[in-house]
């Protein structure tokens, strides 16, 4: 398989990335980290989550964070909606994007949503529906497709099964999770190629915290598989508060490292993502998880010293 001349990024940094973090984070720094993702070149920016406050109060400022970033032309501002009270509040707030996020097994489906598989089913239906007929793009999500941190190993079969319940409610496009980062390449190759028997592969996209090291190997392996969708999150940040021991995110700035060295065009500015990404992790008092990010940084701190010694 070539690999592609393009990569289409959903940056998910204010969204998966902060939702588990345990200090409140402040609107004003929600948006100052949405706008630097958008000068950063950020095409689809997830920006928050329309659930309930008492499952995850990160998440209870939304409208707000909604109403006060920038919106260039062209940009694909999306959220979270795991039910009809969610999509209300993403179409008052004039999104781009909604998400229905469903699970490949029953265990965490009722941890993270509470409820069945298939009722989640039957409540992202009429969610889909009025976001079709308000033109609003939907976006399906697949987690735990590679492990799961209460079921273990999770079938291939149980996987695709869910994408196609996702693509008969009409999905734009549906996102395949590794919620807990044990995914490995061949396993990543494995489930990416079965989902595309299922679903048009153009529109598949991978999503992979990075618990075990494993995620920028596995969107290699997702690359060779034919997928050129993913989401990344902003300096590493990230995690599932319904699965217990799951970092963050693949780094953005790692991937675009990644496919810059790969000749690939992602739209997005390194420099400006590495300043980004240090900044939040500043706010956040902790290292960036990003390797790439870390380098460049400490890189241009090396050479401001040099050139202040010199001047
Ligand atoms: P429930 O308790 O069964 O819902 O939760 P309910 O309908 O009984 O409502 C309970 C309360 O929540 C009520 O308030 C509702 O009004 C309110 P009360 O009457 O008690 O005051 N409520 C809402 N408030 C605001 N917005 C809403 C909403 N819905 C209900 N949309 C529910 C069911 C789905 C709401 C809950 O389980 C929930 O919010 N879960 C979200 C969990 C979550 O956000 N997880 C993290 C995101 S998923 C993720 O990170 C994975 C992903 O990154 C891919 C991967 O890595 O795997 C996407
Ligand atoms: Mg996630």
């Amino acid at each position: 398989m070539t690999l592609p001349q393009r990569v289409h990024i959903t940056e998910v940094g204010p969204r998966d990335g902060l939702q588990n973090e345990k200090q409140p984070v402040p609107v004003d720094v929600k948006v100052q980290l949405c706008e630097r993702l958008l000068a950063a070149g950020v095409g689809n920016l997830e920006t928050t989550s329309f659930v309930s406050p008492k499952w995850v109060p990160q998440m209870a400022d939304a409208a707000e964070v909604l109403a006060r970033i920038p919106r260039p032309k062209g940009v694909i501002v999306s959220v979270l909606t795991p039910n009809m009270k969610g999509l209300e509040g993403a179409l008052a707030a004039g999104v781009d994007e909604v998400v229905i996020f469903g699970a490949a097994t029953e265990a965490f489906s009722h941890r993270n949503i509470n409820c069945s598989i298939a009722e989640s089913i039957e409540r992202f239906r009429p969610v889909a529906e009025g976001a079709q007929a308000r033109g609003v793009r939907v976006r399906g999500a697949v987690s735990v497709a590679f492990g799961c941190p209460y079921q273990g190993e999770v079938p291939v079969e149980d996987v695709v099964d869910v994408v196609k319940r996702l693509a008969d409610l009409g999905c734009d496009e549906i996102g395949i999770a590794d919620t807990i980062g044990t995914g490995t390449a061949s396993h990543v190759r494995r489930v990416m190629e079965a989902a595309a028997r299922a679903y048009p592969i153009e529109r598949i996209s991978g999503h992979f915290h990075d618990t075990y090291g494993q995620a920028i190997a596995n969107i290699y392996a997702s690359l060779q598989s034919g997928i050129h969708r993913f989401d990344t999150s902003i300096a590493g940040l990230g995690g599932c508060p319904y699965a217990k021991g799951a970092t963050g995110n693949v780094a953005t700035e790692d991937v675009v490292f990644l496919m810059n060295g790969l000749g690939i065009e992602t739209g997005l500015d390194l420099d400006q993502l590495v300043d980004a990404g240090q900044r939040i992790s500043t706010f956040l008092g902790r290292k960036s998880m990003s390797r790439a990010g870390n380098a460049l940084a400490a890189k241009k701190a090396a050479a401001v010293a040099a050139a202040d010694a010199t001047a």
